[in-house]
């Protein structure tokens, strides 16, 4: 696998393999890279592509600075996951390159609605940060499709949103969310965690869980999510926000949505956790 730095070089590598017949095929990412990364790697080289990776910790969409510095950096290792994987190409460039007149002077993508709430409410300007670095990402790239993991759901919604509005010649590729044995979904913030707070980790997803089942029966919506937030609470996390969504378009659910999104974010210990369970009904609940 080759490293480079540069959206000079950059553009070189991708320009010979797109002459040579391949379609390109392009992972963002901010490193510290876990088995969920490394699968969009492997449906990315699954689909055939040339396949380019970045590892870019943007300090655009991080509304909390000091959730930034300590944001882990661990290229040698990524480096070499990416390697094994069967990764073609690291894009890694330094923070000058990506916003070369300054983040304040960066012209910033919007994307309304889909960006507000749930995690965009809860971390303003987070999305802005996201859709400007990723289609910054995609014009220097320029790849055919691109792979997302829903353990972003959100992400995932606001990327398909921009493409779509801004006529960007890119599939986007939702893959499925990696978890541990417990249930506990991977991420590069679980490193953050005591043993003893990932012990109580696979609560989140153990509660959403349970709001799905709640939604199955075809209980109240509101006295369902308000009983679970008391007992992620009771579970030792502080609930961030609980949400049942339509997953189409993440707008609020009602009881006769037949595919729905029940997503969720809460705090244990300093980490910051986020999960969502998709729940789709073979007939509305009515
Ligand atoms: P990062 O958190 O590093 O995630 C990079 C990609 O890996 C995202 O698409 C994310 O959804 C996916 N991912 C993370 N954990 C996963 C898991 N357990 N299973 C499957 N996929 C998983 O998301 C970002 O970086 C940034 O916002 C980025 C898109 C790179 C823009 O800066």
């Amino acid at each position: 696998m080759i490293t480079v730095h540069t959206i000079r070089e950059l553009r070189e590598h991708v320009r010979n393999a797109r002459n040579s017949g391949r379609r390109i095929g392009f992972v963002p990412t901010m490193g510290n890279l876990h088995e969920g990364h490394i699968s969009l790697i492997e449906r990315s080289l699954t689909a055939d592509c040339f396949t380019v990776s970045s590892i870019f910790v943007n300090p655009l969409q991080f509304n909390d600075k000091s959730d930034l510095a300590r944001y882990p950096r661990t290229l040698p290792a990524d480096q070499e996951k990416l390697a094994a994987a069967g990764c073609d190409l690291l894009f890694a460039p330094d923070v000058d390159e990506m916003y070369p007149n300054g983040q304040d002077a960066q012209s910033i993508v919007h994307v309304p609605v889909v960006s507000e709430g749930l995690c965009g409410g809860s971390r303003p300007g987070h999305f802005d940060g996201v859709s400007t670095v990723v289609s910054k990402l995609f014009n220097q790239v320029l790849p055919d499709m691109a792979f997302f993991g829903e353990k972003d759901f959100q992400q995932v919604a606001v990327i398909r949103k921009m493409v779509n509005d801004l006529c960007m010649p890119v599939e986007i590729v939702p893959v499925p969310t990696k978890r541990a044995a417990d249930g506990l979904a991977l991420s590069s913030r679980n490193g953050y965690l005591s043993a003893e707070e990932r012990a109580l980790a696979p609560g989140l997803y153990q509660t959403l869980s349970e709001i799905a089942d709640d939604f199955k029966a075809g209980k109240d919506l509101s006295d369902s999510l308000k009983n679970a937030e008391e007992r992620l609470n009771q579970r030792g996390f502080r609930t961030d926000y609980l949400e049942i969504r339509r997953t189409s378009d993440l707008a609020p659910a009602t009881l006769n949505d037949h595919s729905v999104v029940v997503l969720g974010a809460a705090f244990l210990g300093s980490a910051r956790l986020i999960d969502n369970l998709q729940v789709t009904l073979n007939q509305a609940n009515d």
